[in-house]
């Protein structure tokens, strides 16, 4: 447990820890709270200086996964922006991708020739991203970049690659900063393997 307190949260206490994991066992810490959000300020400078001043940028969060990430990636970016979710599912309770991407909750905000910025969580079967890419592609915005917290590499035939991306994943089952197994864990402020 401890290397959890040190690499994940130097302000989480074993029991802090404990509290919030239910006693459950984690792994091991994968990215710790500190290597994220370095990196999620590098990200959100790199997404500033990408487009023009007068560009019309809205960001798409894929929830729920990407809650957190998003809402610290966007904290750091400095320009005019708007942000929207869109709630697609493909996990149910399991840990392995059911490849039925169902698409429950639809932006609000209208697509046509703006700069879409999806923000996803994690990238793994990429069928989430294909499925979401091509029905926003119909609705013809200006351009579709996708920014990802973390990628598996494992997608065959991934339609948008990240423009923007944390971290390479290992192939196993993380949790954490918004990642959840069966809607658990999901308030770690590190990323950890089960
Ligand atoms: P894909 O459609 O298989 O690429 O899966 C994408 C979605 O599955 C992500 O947005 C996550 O919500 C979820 N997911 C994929 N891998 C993991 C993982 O290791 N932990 C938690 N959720 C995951
Ligand atoms: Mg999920």
């Amino acid at each position: 447990m401890s290397d959890y307190v040190q690499a994940g949260a130097p302000y989480l206490t074993e029991e802090g820890l404990l509290a919030r994991t239910g006693g459950r066992e984690l792994k091991r810490v994968v990215f710790s709270a500190q290597d994220i959000e370095r990196r999620v300020r590098e990200m959100a400078s790199e997404i500033t200086g990408y487009y023009a001043s007068d560009d019309d940028v809205l960001i798409l969060g894929l929830l729920k996964g990407s809650f957190i990430f998003l809402s610290d990636l966007v904290r750091h970016i400095d320009r005019p922006l708007h942000v929207d979710f869109i709630v697609a599912s493909s996990y149910g309770a399991g840990t392995t991708s059911s490849g039925d991407v169902k698409l429950l909750y639809d932006p609000t905000a209208p697509i046509e020739g703006r700069h879409i910025i999806l923000v996803e969580d994690i990238v793994d079967s990429g069928n989430t991203i294909n499925r979401l890419t091509r029905a926003l592609e119909s609705r013809l915005p200006a351009s579709i970049e996708l920014c990802a917290l973390l990628h598996k590499h494992i997608a065959q035939d991934l339609v948008l690659q990240p423009r923007w991306l944390g971290f390479d994943a290992p192939t196993e089952f993380l949790v954490g900063y918004g990642l959840d197994h069966a809607e658990d864990f999901r308030h770690l402020p590190f990323v950890a393997s089960i």
